[in-house]
Formats: C-alpha cells, sequence, structure tokens
C-alpha cells in the first residue's frame, strides 16, 4: 500500500473511496461532515439517521456518493465520544474503515486524517498504522491468494503547511507497521520452515540490506563461550543452533547502548518434559521475541535513531531424543553459574540465561530489554492481550511504559521478589530453573536476573500477546507482532 498526503478539501478528495470519522454524541453533523452532507444534498445525514448511525468505535455506514463528489463512494466510521479519543480509537477506527474500503473492492482510498482534537502527527501515524495493521493478512503457503486489496492511501488535508509534519508521520506509520508484519510473518511461518539456521539466514539478509554488524556464532563457538544453558536446550534437536548478534550503529556519537534480546526457540516440544498436544500446537510462536528483535533492527537504518542498538537472539528449538537434556541434568552458564535442570520445558529461561550473560560480558550496555514468550502463568495472570513487565530499573520500565501506551500496546507491571528466589533452591546446583507453581512468571525472571549482572534490566513476558487466537481490531488471528512498534518507540525516544 503506497501511502501520501493529499492537499485537497475533503469533498474534492477522490478516489474509490473516501472514510470520514464521526464522533458519537453530537446532535448535529460537525464540520467537515456537515461540508460533506451539504454537497450530497443532505444524503449522508439521511442515512446516519436511518442508520441509527452514532458514532460509536468501531461503527461503520458506507454511501455511494452519486457524482457529487470527487470519490465515488463514502465510509463513514465512529470515533467514539469526542472528549475521549485517543490515538488507539483513530488506529482502529482507521483499520475499520479501510478494511471495509478493501471489501467494496476500493483501490485507491482517501481518508480524513481522523480525531481532529488530536495533535496531527501522532493522529497521521495512527491512520497510516491502523490502515496498515488492520489489513495485514497471511497467504503464503494458500493456493488462493487474497485479492491485490488496497493500492493507494491518501491522507487528506487541504492545508498545505502539514505538508511536511505529515509527511514525516507517514514515514513513521509505515516503518512501524512494515516491521510489524515483518515479525508476524516469522512467526506465522511453521517451524519447519523457521529454523534457527533460518532465523541466522533471515539476520544476514537484514544485516546486508541495513548495513549492519552481524556475527552468528555456531555450535562450537557457544561452547568455547562456555554457553551450556543454551546447549543443553538444543541438545534434543536435530536443527543446528544459532546464536546470533546483531549491531545497528549511528552515524554520529552513539547517545546510549540498548541490548535487546529476543526468545528464539523456533519449537517448543517441552523436551523430555514434554508438553501435552494441545500445549505444544502453538508452539511455533516461541521465537515471536525473537522475530520482534529482528523486525525492529531492519526498521532502524531507515529511522537512524542516534543509539546504538545490539540484537541478541539465542536460537534453538527444544526437542526429544536420545541426545537431549534429561530433567535432573546440570549445565553451566556462560557467567559461571550452575544450572540443576528441574523441568526442560522452562527451556526459554535456559536460553535466556546465556543470552544475557554474553550481553553482559560481550556488548557492555547501558540497559537489556529482553522480550520472550516465557510463562503460562503469564498468560494466566494477565490474559492474551497483555504482557508482563519485570525490572531492576523503575526509570527504564518507566520509559516502556510510555512507549507501549503510545502506540497502543498493553504492558503491567510485576513485582520482582526477592524472596521467591528461595524457590529456585537447587539441592546440587547454584540454582533450579524452575520454583514452585505460583508467581510463575515472577520466579522465571528472578532466574534472569541472576544473569544481568548490574545492567539496568527490563523483561517482557509476551506470552499472551505474541498470538491470537481470534481477529483483533489490528489484524487477523495468528500472529500479532507484539513489541515491535513499543521497542521502536521506545529506542527512538517517540512522543
Ligand atoms: N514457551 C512456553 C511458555 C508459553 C506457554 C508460551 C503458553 C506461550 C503460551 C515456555 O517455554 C514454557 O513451557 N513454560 C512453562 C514453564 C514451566 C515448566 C515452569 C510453562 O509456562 O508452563
Ligand atoms: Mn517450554
Ligand atoms: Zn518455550
Amino acid at each position: 500500500m503506497r501511502v501520501s498526503v493529499l492537499a485537497k478539501p475533503l469533498p474534492a478528495a477522490d478516489g474509490d473511496v473516501l472514510i470520514v470519522g464521526s464522533y458519537a454524541d453530537e446532535k448535529r453533523l460537525p464540520e467537515p461532515l456537515a461540508r460533506l452532507d451539504r454537497a450530497l444534498g443532505g444524503r449522508l445525514g439521511e442515512v446516519l439517521e436511518a442508520e441509527k448511525f452514532q458514532g460509536k468505535p468501531g461503527q461503520l455506514s458506507h454511501l455511494y456518493a452519486d457524482g457529487r463528489l470527487a470519490a465515488k463512494r463514502v465510509v463513514v466510521v465512529g470515533l467514539g465520544a469526542r472528549g475521549q479519543l485517543t490515538l488507539e480509537a483513530v488506529r482502529r477506527a482507521s483499520a475499520t474503515g479501510v478494511r471495509r474500503a478493501r471489501d467494496l473492492g476500493a483501490r485507491v482510498v482517501s481518508i480524513e486524517v481522523l480525531g481532529d482534537t488530536l495533535p496531527l502527527g501522532p493522529r497521521a501515524r495512527a491512520v497510516v498504522g491502523g490502515a496498515l495493521l488492520g489489513t495485514y493478512g497471511f497467504d503464503r503457503y494458500k493456493r488462493e491468494k487474497a485479492d491485490k486489496g488496497v493500492e493507494e492511501l491518501r491522507l487528506v488535508e487541504p492545508d498545505t503547511r502539514h505538508g511536511r509534519e505529515l509527511k514525516a508521520a507517514i514515514h513513521l506509520g509505515t516503518t512501524f507497521a512494515e516491521a510489524t508484519a515483518f515479525a508476524r510473518d516469522l512467526v506465522n511461518a511453521p517451524a519447519n520452515e523457521v529454523t534457527p539456521t533460518y532465523l541466522a539466514k533471515t539476520a544476514t539478509q537484514i544485516a546486508r540490506e541495513g548495513r549492519l554488524k552481524l556475527r552468528v556464532y555456531d555450535r562450537a563457538e557457544c561452547e568455547k563461550m562456555g554457553m551450556g544453558a543454551f546447549l543443553g536446550v538444543a541438545a534434543g534437536s536435530e536443527q543446528p543452533p544459532k546464536f546470533i548478534h546483531l549491531t545497528y550503529s549511528p552515524s554520529g556519537r552513539a547517545r546510549r547502548k540498548v541490548a535487546i534480546v529476543g526468545k528464539g526457540v523456533t519449537f517448543d516440544s517441552g523436551g523430555l518434559d514434554l508438553k501435552p498436544a494441545d500445549g505444544m500446537l502453538r508452539m511455533k510462536n516461541d521465537m515471536a521475541g525473537a522475530a520482534a528483535v529482528l523486525a525492529v533492527m531492519r526498521a532502524l537504518p531507515p529511522l537512524r535513531p542516534p543509539v546504538e542498538v545490539h540484537a541478541i537472539v539465542a536460537a534453538t528449538e527444544n526437542m526429544v531424543s536420545g541426545k537431549a537434556q534429561r530433567p535432573g541434568d546440570i549445565v553451566r552458564a556462560m557467567n559461571g553459574v550452575t544450572i540443576e535442570i528441574g523441568n526442560t520445558d522452562a527451556e526459554g529461561r535456559l536460553t535466556l540465561a546465556d543470552a544475557l550473560a554474553y550481553t553482559v560480558a560481550r556488548v557492555k550496555p547501558t540497559e537489556i530489554v529482553d522480550l520472550a514468550t516465557l510463562t503460562g502463568a503469564c498468560v494466566v495472570a494477565l490474559g492474551s492481550l497483555c504482557a508482563g513487565l519485570l525490572t531492576t530499573s523503575q526509570p527504564l520500565a518507566d520509559r516502556l511504559k510510555a512507549a507501549a501506551d503510545l502506540v497502543g500496546e498493553r504492558l503491567w507491571q510485576l513485582p520482582l521478589i526477592d524472596e521467591y528466589k528461595d524457590g529456585l533452591k537447587s539441592d546440587v546446583a547454584d540454582i533450579n530453573n524452575v520454583g514452585p507453581r505460583g508467581g510463575g512468571a515472577i520466579n522465571a525472571a528472578i532466574f534472569m536476573r541472576e544473569f544481568t549482572s548490574d545492567v539496568p534490566w527490563a523483561h517482557l513476558d509476551i506470552a499472551g500477546p505474541a498470538f491470537s487466537d481470534r481477529d483483533l481490531p489490528l489484524g487477523p488471528k495468528g500472529a500479532t507482532g507484539f513489541g515491535v512498534r513499543t521497542l521502536l518507540a521506545y529506542l527512538l525516544e517517540l512522543k
């Protein structure tokens, strides 16, 4: 979908469909809707009245313009009450409107920069983001492909003085959404295609296209570095593990050095502590954290933020075989800590233990943020629309929360309770990889904290929101690309 600015008043905006917004609880049609209504000889008001259109969020109506406007049809989307408008409501309204335009067969769509009570740049970003995210589809493995869909989207803004600001907003909106789609594609593709080797190849492509530095360590090199926790998980798999380290350096002086670490378990069978069929079915998505950090790295070169960013992914499968790690095994992580394997299905934290220890020792970043589909317990606690946030640095957590808030992703902070470390005690090693059932998301984070040294660290448990069993306002069921836009907003310090 190409996105551009159209400097015309709404009645003169051409295209197959013109999308406009309408607030709830307003007695008369406000401008610029009233002006459209006059051009349509009062028919817009009549149709909305007849359909009992109230402007509620998600509500839709459309009418044929009958040659009275430059556009062939008008789609009206509800924005909710004017006083309560949020950027997320704009995003969702845009997604709803553009999906309807697509279903009407539109190729060229003009859209009002919805939500005139909010600042122009952010709401233009939201309109673009909603349109792109809301029309995402995954048909790579289908014989019958989806229709071409909307090819051109124009943001209608008659005042040419806003041209520059709108162009910048379009750049941000499209880059964020395309990065999210890239992550969704990686997660939606099956585990027989997306292996650790495939993730490493993807990193190679990203490095080539964006001129990033890349280092991929194979099994032997990881062994030399002492990554016993990571390699223990990889032991049962026929697929060779890959440890991926991508670096983006800004052209000028870097203000900070951030490491983003993604859980990259390309399939989680549970290992010898095998998952039941139900629980295993979606475990191709256990690399959603890795997909998010790779997608972010791909988006950074065109965005050019003044920060150095390191992406770290310890990619492996968690499988069963005669070579697989056993419950009760003891492994040694790169920082020397020995770990008793209480449960082979708590593999994410093992791969992350070495990813974090490597990051601390080799990258020496100012802060670390990891994204991981880590615990079912976090899904029980927060459901499928919200990630858990656990941190050793409140200022870092606050910056992440602000970024998430801006892009409409939900994070909820859970406490790192020191005493819960007692639950991870082992009789034979420094620590056990599992604790008691209660507080599972916290226990996992307490375990990982042992590998972060004194570097400020925030952990996002995205087991719930990385994947959806039902269609959402901003995308179909399947992978969501959760975390990509939050990380980008955080790295860009977007306001
Ligand atoms: N990948 C899973 C967590 C998960 C569960 C992600 C559901 C998405 C949806 C993780 O590796 C896992 O198996 N965790 C175990 C830990 C337990 C053995 C302590 C869990 O949550 O059951
Ligand atoms: Mn597991
Ligand atoms: Zn897992």
